[in-house]
């Protein structure tokens, strides 16, 4: 039989029949390699699939593996499923091989790390930072995602790491580790593998600047699951999030504090009793993540302009949003300003995503601008329309429920202009 030959574009993974000096698929220049095509795909060897009835297939009682790191199995739904593929991605830097390793010796599981970024000994450094360690790891310092498959089935473990996407490549294809091409085909090989053998993998993929993980982006529909780790390089909080997850809950959040010593998780972040009165310009806001109500602080502050263009900076708060509810404030509440420079940030390196918080963004930056304080026992819930109109938000009683648990006041209003500044 004759092989046949694919041309394959380096940069966008695309297959062409002809080789041309320009992929028309994404117009990059001198991308298309040839390769055979595998001798599975040919038409001529086509069998007759597999197939089995649903009330034969066996479910393994012990279907999670757990990890005593309660913050990540919560978010993962209850530990991680076996024979899962589940993708961690988030900055360089941020702790995302410091988390995994956390995991990883918070257990005596037996486990592959494939560690194509960094040496054993700097691995080991991490691992020994951390505290407790597995004596059950087994590193794989092969690249290649075939020679390192070879080794895992040697090693037969329960988890396999893959630190990271970026950093391994598939032989039999043309394009360097990173590509996309080497990205989408490994994890293909990875999903394969573990649904055969009932392994479980976490790849791990930085995500560019851009906002993309260069490939994971590419990889959120192929996986089963997708969690980001977040936060703000000074402030120590990180967070844990659940994006897509098909076998638990998605959008859960996990909360940890980097310390020396690897992650400690933050079982009661935005739960604390509240008390006092804040400072000007502070407001707390509750939030939703998945299941849990979180109390978040929002700070303002606002200064008269003294050059030119009033300036608008937000730090965890998406900065269109601030824009419209200053606008809503100098309608609703007669507050002009034009003149005003206002600052948003929100306390701890927390993104807030739920525009329930938005009446406390209104309040702390009206705070802020007349100078009065808030009481800290105050808790304000809901989100703002165009006309100044306070709209009832998603899980409404169960944050008003949540703030009076912890003895505050939840503060509700019809709309804007009855705040009472
Ligand atoms: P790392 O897990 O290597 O990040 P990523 O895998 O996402 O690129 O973490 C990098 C940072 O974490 C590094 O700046 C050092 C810091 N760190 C701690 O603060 N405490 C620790 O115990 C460890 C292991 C790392
Ligand atoms: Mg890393």
């Amino acid at each position: 039989m004759k092989q046949k030959i694919v041309y394959v574009c380096s940069n966008c993974g695309n297959e062409f029949l002809k080789w041309s000096g320009k992929c028309d698929s994404c117009n990059s220049w001198n991308t298309l390699k040839g390769i055979k095509e595998d001798a599975d795909r040919s038409q001529n060897e086509v069998k007759a699939a597999d197939f089995i009835r649903i009330k034969d297939v066996k479910t393994a009682a012990n279907q999670r593996i757990k990890s005593n790191v309660s913050e990540f199995d919560s978010v993962l739904g209850g530990g991680i499923v076996r024979g899962s593929v589940l993708l961690l991605g988030g900055q360089p830097g941020i702790g995302k091989s410091t988390l995994i390793w956390q995991v990883v010796n918070s257990t005596d599981m037996k486990v592959a790390y494939i560690a194509a970024e960094e040496s054993p000994e700097q691995i080991k450094i991490r691992s020994s930072r951390i505290g407790k360690e597995n004596n059950n790891v087994y590193l794989i310092s092969s690249p290649e995602i075939n020679s390192a498959m070879m080794a895992i089935k040697k090693i037969s473990p329960e988890l396999v790491v893959v630190d990271s996407v970026q950093t391994i490549y598939d032989s039999s294809y043309p394009s360097i580790a990173g590509s996309i091409i080497q990205v989408k085909q490994c994890a293909m090989k990875i999903m394969n593998f573990a649904k055969r053998s009932n392994i479980a993998f976490i790849i791990i993929g930085h995500v560019t600047k851009e906002g993309e993980v260069a490939g994971p982006k590419t990889l959120e529909h192929l996986v089963d699951g997708v969690f980001y780790l977040e936060g703000v390089a000074d402030i120590p909080e990180r967070f844990l999030r659940s994006q897509k997850n098909r076998f638990g809950p998605s959008e859960e959040l996990g909360v940890f504090k980097m310390t020396q010593k690897g992650f400690s998780g933050e079982e009661d972040f935005g739960q604390k009793r509240l008390g006092g009165k804040l400072p000007s310009g502070i407001a707390v806001a509750a939030v939703n993540e998945g299941n849990r109500v979180y109390f978040i602080e929002v700070q303002a502050l606002t200064q008269k302009t003294y050059f030119g263009y009033p300036r608008r900076n937000s730090v965890g708060y998406d900065l269109n949003r601030l824009n419209m509810i200053i606008a809503i404030i100098s309608r609703s509440l007669k507050i002009d300003l034009s003149n005003h420079d206002v600052y948003l940030n929100v306390a701890q390196g927390y993104k807030i995503k739920d525009p329930s918080a938005d009446l406390a963004v209104a309040a702390a930056i009206v705070g802020a601008y007349k100078n009065k304080p808030l009481s800290g026992k105050s808790i304000y819930i809901g989100e703002l329309d165009l006309a100044g109109r306070v709209n009832e938000v998603i899980n409404q009683n169960q944050k008003i429920k949540a703030a009076k648990k912890i003895g505050a006041v939840p503060i509700i209003l019809k709309d804007l202009g009855s705040i009472g500044f």
